[in-house]
């Protein structure tokens, strides 16, 4: 079992980075898909004890979070702010544009001063490319993870390389809460379905980033410290890959 790390500012323990810092273990996610809530992202950083929060350009809410992020009166260093460029800003200066334009749309002064660079979707075969054509490795992978979605040998491979494994979708969209086996070890732990999906991916070492517009749900998302899975119903966890996607497989992009 990995261990989830020394307590962040929020509480939620934090991993070191190789670029220096350290990614609290759960964050929030947001995106294009399924809404926005002020309300939930403020409630995450008040009260939930939430310091990371996942975005992207593509999800159309930087300037939204912007607000949010002052709202809660949480401190830009006490934060851990992962972003995204499109394909489109593929290339140097483009990039470097990009990472300013978003810096501008959420209100702070760093990333495009980028203290830490990251990928996404990216499997062996493009860690690998990469390496042939960069100096730096990058620091942090987020890619599709949860029990219906585990890549071992990914995992594996960025470990080895000390690239941080982010873990999105831990819920599967939501499709994991209902599986019998899932529904069964919630019952055992008296836990819901979602805080064994989570609380499964953070102790396989996985950085985890659920997204929920719902303040009540946030909440219930992060009590995953209080409690731990033993090692045979991880096991069972670890079984219900069947290699399924509920975002997209970037195994065609070459
Ligand atoms: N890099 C990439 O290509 C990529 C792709 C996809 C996602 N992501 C990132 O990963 C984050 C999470 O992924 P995701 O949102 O696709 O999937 P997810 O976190 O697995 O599931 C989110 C869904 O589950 C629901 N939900 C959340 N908590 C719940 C709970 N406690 N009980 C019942 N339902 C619950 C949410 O609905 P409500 O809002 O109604 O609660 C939402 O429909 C995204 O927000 C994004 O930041 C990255």
């Amino acid at each position: 079992m990995a261990s989830a790390g020394s307590p962040g500012p929020g509480g939620v323990p934090a991993v070191p980075v190789a670029s220096g810092h350290s990614i609290p273990v759960l964050g929030l996610g947001t995106s294009h898909h399924g809404g926005y809530s002020h309300g939930a992202v403020v409630h995450a950083l008040q009260k939930c004890g939430i310091r990371h929060i996942d975005t992207a350009k593509r999800y159309g809410c930087e300037s939204l979070l912007q607000r949010a992020i002052r709202e809660s009166g949480v401190k830009r260093e006490d934060l851990w702010i992962t972003t995204k460029l499109w394909h489109s800003d593929y290339g140097y200066e483009n990039t470097k544009k990009a990472c300013l334009e978003s810096c501008e749309r959420l209100g702070v002064e760093y990333l495009g001063v980028c203290k830490s660079i990251g990928v996404s979707n990216f499997l062996i075969s493009h860690l690998e490319q990469l390496k042939e054509d960069c100096v730096i490795t990058p620091h942090v992978n987020q890619v599709e993870y949860h029990p219906f979605q585990r890549p071992q040998e990914l995992v594996d491979y960025c470990r080895s390389r000390d690239i941080v494994f982010e873990g999105y979708c831990p819920l599967a969209k939501g499709e994991a809460l209902t599986h019998p086996a899932v529904i069964q070890l919630a019952k055992k732990y008296s836990r819901t379905p979602a805080q064994i999906c989570i609380r499964w991916s953070i102790q396989n070492g996985i950085v985890t980033i659920p997204k929920s517009t719902k303040a009540e749900r946030i909440e219930e998302n992060c009590k995953v410290f209080d409690f731990t899975i033993a090692e045979d119903d991880v096991e069972i966890l670890n079984g219900m890959h069947d290699g399924r996607h509920v975002s997209w497989d970037p195994t065609s992009i070459v």
